[in-house]
Order: C-alpha cells, then sequence, then structure tokens
C-alpha cells in the first residue's frame, strides 16, 4: 500500500503536481474565494448547491450531508469552507487518517453546534470501526458509545447536535455502500476549463498585487492540466521571472518562457506524463496496460498515476482507460512526436522517479 506521507512528497516535489504543498497552504488561504459568487467554474456544481441551501435555509434546517468528489486540487476545501459560511456555521476540519479510534469521531462530534459543519478530507481512508460508529451520528444525531468491557460493559447514547457532515474524496470508488448511501448531496467537481482558469489566474494576480496581461494570465491556464492549484502555483513562479528578468509585468511571451524553463509544455504534461505515454507506447505496444504494471515500471506510486496524471491525460483525450488497462491515443502519440500505429521501437526512456 502507498503511504499518505509518500504520496503527498512525491505530489509535493512536482511543481505541476495537484499535491497540497505547506507554499500552497499559505497562497490557498489568501487566494479562497469566501463565497458562491466569487467561486468561479464548477457551474453545475454551484447551481445545484444554491438550491440545496436555499432550500434548506427555508425550512429553517441545517444542509443534508455532503460528498465532494473529484480530483486533488480543485477546491474542495474551499467550497467546503463557502457551505458552511453561507449556511452560517462553523467549520472543523479533519481527515478520514487522522481519526483513528471512535473516540476520536466522538470528542470531534460532542464538539458541534447546531448548523456547524464537520470536513471530513479523504473520507474514503476512516476505518471500519470508525465508520461504523458515524452512521448513526449522520441518521439519528446521536452517538452509541460503550463503556466498559465484558460483562459489565454498558451503552450510553449521546445526543448530539444537527450537524452537516462534508466529506471530500479523489476515489469515489473506494468509498462504501453505507457511507456513500448516508451523504445524500452528492457533488462532483470536474477539471476547469481554460477560459475558467483563466480568470482564476487574473482574479489570483488581482489579489496579490501581480500585473498581468490577459493573454498572459491565458498561457498560465492553458498549462494548468485543468487545476487551480496549479494556476496558482505557476503563477507564482511565472511573477518570479517577471520580476527578475521582464518589467515585472506578466505578458504572454513572459509567460511562455518562464513556463519553458519551468519544463511544463504548451499542454501542461511534465516529465512524468511523458514518461507515462512513452511507456505505454514505447514498451507496451500503445497498451492495454494495467496501471500496477506502469506503476512498477516507472518506478512510481500507482496512485500517483491514477490521481494526478490520469484524470487530466483522459480529458485532453491522449488516455483510454479500458476494462484491459490504459490505452495511449493517436493525440499522444502525436504530441510525443512518435508514428501512430507502428510496432513499439527502440524504448528510449529514463527509468525510475525523475
Ligand atoms: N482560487 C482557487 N480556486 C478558485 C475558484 N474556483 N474560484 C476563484 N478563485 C479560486
Amino acid at each position: 500500500m502507498p503511504r499518505a506521507e509518500d504520496l503527498e512528497m512525491d505530489l509535493e516535489n512536482r511543481l505541476i503536481g495537484t499535491g497540497y504543498s505547506r507554499e500552497d497552504a499559505g497562497i490557498e488561504q489568501s487566494l479562497r474565494p469566501r463565497t458562491l459568487d466569487e467561486y468561479i467554474g464548477q457551474d453545475k456544481v454551484k447551481e445545484n448547491l444554491r438550491v440545496f441551501m436555499q432550500a434548506a435555509k427555508g425550512r429553517g434546517e441545517p444542509l443534508d450531508h455532503v460528498l465532494l468528489h473529484g480530483p486533488p486540487g480543485l477546491g474542495k476545501t474551499t467550497l467546503a469552507n463557502i457551505i458552511a459560511t453561507e449556511m452560517g456555521g462553523n467549520m472543523r476540519v479533519t481527515s478520514g487518517p487522522a481519526i483513528e479510534k471512535p473516540g476520536d469521531l466522538a470528542a470531534l462530534l460532542t464538539n458541534l453546534e447546531y448548523n456547524d459543519v464537520l470536513f471530513i478530507d479523504e473520507i474514503h481512508r476512516l476505518s471500519r470501526a470508525v465508520e461504523e460508529v458515524l452512521y448513526s451520528a449522520l441518521e439519528d444525531y446521536a452517538l452509541d458509545i460503550i463503556l466498559g468491557k465484558g460483562p459489565s460493559a454498558r451503552s450510553i447514547r449521546l445526543d448530539l447536535a444537527h450537524f452537516t457532515l462534508i466529506g471530500a474524496t479523489t476515489r469515489y470508488g473506494q468509498l462504501s455502500g453505507p457511507l456513500r448511501d448516508r451523504l445524500s448531496v452528492p457533488l462532483k467537481l470536474e477539471l476547469y476549463s481554460v477560459a475558467d482558469l483563466a480568470r482564476i489566474v487574473t482574479r489570483s494576480a488581482g489579489v496579490l498585487g501581480i500585473p498581468i496581461e490577459e493573454d498572459g494570465a491565458a498561457e498560465i491556464a492553458s498549462r494548468s492540466r485543468g487545476t487551480p492549484r496549479v494556476a496558482n502555483r505557476l503563477l507564482k513562479r511565472v511573477r518570479d521571472f517577471a520580476e527578475v528578468e521582464g518589467s515585472g509585468v506578466i505578458t504572454e511571451q513572459l509567460a511562455r518562457s518562464a513556463l519553458i524553463r519551468l519544463e511544463v509544455d504548451e499542454l501542461g504534461l511534465d516529465s512524468l506524463d511523458k514518461r507515462l505515454l512513452s511507456a505505454i507506447i514505447q514498451f507496451y505496444g500503445g497498451g492495454p496496460v494495467g496501471v500496477e504494471t506502469l506503476a512498477a515500471t516507472l518506478g512510481e506510486e500507482s496512485v500517483t498515476i491514477e490521481e494526478v496524471c490520469e484524470p487530466y491525460l483522459l480529458q485532453i483525450g491522449f488516455l483510454n482507460r479500458t476494462p484491459r488497462g490504459r490505452c495511449a491515443t493517436r493525440l499522444a502519440y502525436e504530441h510525443l512526436g512518435l508514428p501512430f500505429g507502428e510496432a513499439p521501437g527502440d524504448a528510449q526512456l529514463s527509468m525510475g522517479p525523475s
């Protein structure tokens, strides 16, 4: 099993990785939209959420429990914060692996007040024992706690305030059925369009006081693989080039040359994406090949491939998922300058993590 710390390190080390670094924590805090009106993109999610929140408010009730799912870096925590603010509650943040024992969950739940939001990131990683305690909390707003052991053990029921759970996951398929059923407001976040990312880059530049031209924002957006976290990270690095080697203003030309220096190609692919596609094409004849085999070939964790590389490669049509494994498409061959449909040539692939 991949360890969460390894994955996080791995993701942090990639400029265009979608993982969350300490630097991102600072930037995201300052750039985070506070209301649904400020939140750019994800129009379907926003429209539905507006209806659900207005209806709950109209009935004078807290919002039902929510499941936010989709690739990393798309703003699940931001959206949870907005929900808490708009519903008028406070938000407590935790994550699946941080809740080790039922007692940890009980401590969190008993401190919640009416209308508060409990945000559990990586909710698919809750242990079975914790998940089972969560069910009655979600359904009945009560906790059944067993005190003592053996014949003298007894159960007490603690009433909880009527709260809203917001669970977030990048792995919808790993969520148990009972938990999925109880999170009755499912919201699926999609990768952002280049146009929405350009608006986000322009907004972030405004917040950070970075002079940027429209074409400069579009250039950064088109290389941000559909992910605001990547866009904001690239914006900061491109700003460094603008200040040291340019006039301080992010123009299209400046952004393009900075991003070439940062080794982010015109579609936002980095060396891991390219090694992945090259491996499928040159070692496995274009596929199908299983993700575990690919991970072993590249010396990477399969979860990195599945969560970071694949969503974007699927979105831009470079990869197909079939029941027998992954296949590279003609577009991927063309992007890498490899002939489509020929027998695999000499593999010129640097092995191991870059
Ligand atoms: N910053 C990061 N994500 C954002 C979004 N969806 N809207 C506005 N600013 C953002």
